[in-house]
């Protein structure tokens, strides 16, 4: 299919301006770029600029640096920080970019998994969202308009502030940023009752494109198709949900000797059938930790109910009597508590703890991490080999490895693989990110994470093995110099998006043929020779539409 005209719009607005020549000298470059943006039309404040030499860069640089892997001294930094606070700010910057052939990575809440919004191996500059978090509710229409900048956290109290009966669908971390989480789907407690975050946008401001300007395929692609890719997203307009004004929240652990293996192995297969009101997470750990070894499996069950304990204790009787909940484990509170409660804050923190995007927030961002992703489909894990995995993380050097497994069911069972790129839907029981947290030099314990994540390569999906492109992996392959490599990106393109690979491409080839946007795993425009034949090829995905 062509391009659309609104699509044809947002290309003219990129495609006039001259190419710079090959090869500019680097220092150059940089000196014509920051005159682009401060006069050369760009109207950027030079005070919104930040070089090395600036003695704000690395406090600006690290304040949204979330995985410590990627804060040393041998992580490529940025020439320059944009923080830009208008859109027209934006639009200068991508427009000095195309210009002048200067790379620039989008950085919205920095939570990135391998640090693709704040470095990258030749010359750029970071366009840092964090003044775009405006959140404005609509009580009456139920729905939102939410900056890219604004923090997950900031999203659910503003929401809930303005109705205690209104909530968001979107992850668990207050410090998220909207505008990476919401280009790759965004789950957490509440995906099996209303899908994920991305489900539920129904608008979304460019730099100049809105819903009706941009076209359905574009619209389709920008909610799940991943961050960097189709174009800078500025707002987002999204759905809210309805919750009770008490919820209930438990988090219990059982030990191995207390039949944790047992009841994690039943979980598997009960988890993903439970009503759709009750999301209940399973994460296998380890305690008790002396130099090299663990000494006691954990598993630790946490929920999120919509509706009272009475109600909870009952269900659970009936489909789960194997955890042995009590009333004294569940707690009754509002949705936003809940939020707080399974944020891994303080025991005495209030809702406003939400607000607080420092690295004061509770999760230890001085440690470094790599995580993986799987989806388990059809058939749960044996016990046998979920054992073998648990026994895994006894032989533990990271400070902290645990395999963390959210059920799928629900409303995900019953939104098509098509409807928006995030194809893991029906079939899934659930997911699996593994987890390695670590202090030291060693990149050892990536290694210790890659043998983990071999352990469950027999059980999980397979051909292609999924992935969540929110949990950015880049050991499932790059895109590499050559950015147009179509079949190279469809290694790690079909376990992202399935079968929504191909439309994504077709999109991408539309609306950024010179594939301005780009990161490492972001999805290529076609070469030129074979563009016509294969957008041609692609549109029977047009009957895919919302
Ligand atoms: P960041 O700013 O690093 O952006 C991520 C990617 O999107 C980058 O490629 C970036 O260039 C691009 N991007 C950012 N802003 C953009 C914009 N405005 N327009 C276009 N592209 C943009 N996930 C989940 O589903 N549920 C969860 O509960 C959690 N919890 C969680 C906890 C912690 C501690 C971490 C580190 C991560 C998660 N995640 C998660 C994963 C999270 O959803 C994922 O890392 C998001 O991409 C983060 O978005 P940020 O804006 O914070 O990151």
């Amino acid at each position: 299919m062509l391009p659309t005209l609104p699509l044809l719009l947002f290309l003219l607005l990129l495609l006039p301006v001259p190419l710079s020549p090959a090869s500019p000298p680097a220092v150059q470059t940089c000196q014509d770029f920051i005159h682009c943006l401060i006069s050369g039309g760009g109207g950027f404040p030079s005070n919104l600029i930040y070089a090395p030499s600036n003695p704000n860069y690395s406090t600006i640089l690290e304040s949204t640096i979330r995985d410590a892997r990627f804060n040393s001294t041998s992580t490529p930094k940025p020439s320059l920080i944009l923080t830009p606070i208008s859109t027209s700010q934006i639009q200068a910057a991508v427009l000095c970019s195309r210009r002048h052939d200067f790379h620039i990575r989008i950085r919205s809440g920095g939570h990135d998994y391998e640090g693709l919004s704040y470095s990258y191996s030749s010359q750029f500059a970071v366009l840092d969202l964090a003044s775009f978090r405006n959140v404005t509710v609509n009580r009456a229409e139920k729905t939102a308009w939410v900056q890219s900048g604004a923090v997950l956290g900031e999203l659910y109290y503003r929401i809930a502030k303005r109705s205690p009966h209104l909530a968001f669908p979107a992850g668990v971390t207050n410090t998220v940023g909207v505008g990476g989480h919401f280009s790759g789907g965004g789950f957490g407690f509440l995906v099996r009752k209303f899908g994920l975050a991305a489900d539920n946008v129904i608008d979304c401001r460019g730099r100049i494109l809105d819903r009706a300007s941009m076209g359905q395929d574009f619209f389709w692609a920008i909610r799940g198709g991943g961050g960097n890719t189709f174009g800078i997203a500025v707002a987002w307009k999204i759905r809210l949900v309805t919750v009770p004004s008490t919820v209930t929240v438990f988090s219990v652990v059982r030990t191995i000797e207390q039949n944790g293996l047992d009841i994690a192995n039943k979980w598997q297969s009960v988890s993903s059938k439970l009503p759709k009101e009750l999301s209940l997470d399973l994460l296998l750990t380890t305690t008790n930790r002396t130099k090299n070894r663990a000494t006691i499996k954990i598993a630790i069950f946490s929920a999120l109910f919509l509706g009272k304990t009475d109600k909870l204790l009952n269900l659970m009787q009936s489909k789960f009597p194997e955890l042995g909940l009590t009333g004294e484990d569940c707690k009754e509170m509002t949705w936003l508590e809940s939020v707080v409660f399974h944020g891994g804050f303080p025991s005495n923190a209030t809702v406003e703890a939400l607000l607080d995007r420092s690295k004061n927030s509770p999760l230890v961002w001085t440690l470094k991490y790599k995580c993986k992703s799987d989806f388990v489909r059809g058939d749960p894990i044996p016990e046998s080999a979920l054992l073998k995995m648990w026994e895994k993380l006894m032989e533990i050097e990271p400070e902290f490895g645990g395999i963390l497994m959210f059920p799928w069911g629900g409303e995900m069972e019953e939104i098509s693989e098509f409807r928006i790129p995030f194809p893991h839907r029906g079939g899934n029981l659930y997911m699996i990110q593994h987890m390695a947290y670590w202090s030291d030099e060693g990149e050892r314990h990536v290694g210790w994470l890659r043998e983990l994540y071999d352990l469950a390569g027999d059980y999980v999906s397979r051909e292609p093995r999924s992935a969540y492109v929110n949990y950015r992996d880049l050991d499932i392959g790059m895109n590499g110099g050559e950015w147009r490599r179509y079949e190279r990106a469809r290694v790690w393109g079909e376990k992202y998006f399935g079968k929504n690979f191909e439309r994504l491409v077709r999109v991408k080839t539309a609306v950024d043929p010179e594939n301005l946007f780009r990161n490492e795993q972001s999805v290529p425009p076609l070469p030129r020779g074979i563009r016509s034949q294969r957008i041609a090829a692609g549109s029977q995905f047009d009957r895919c539409t919302l």
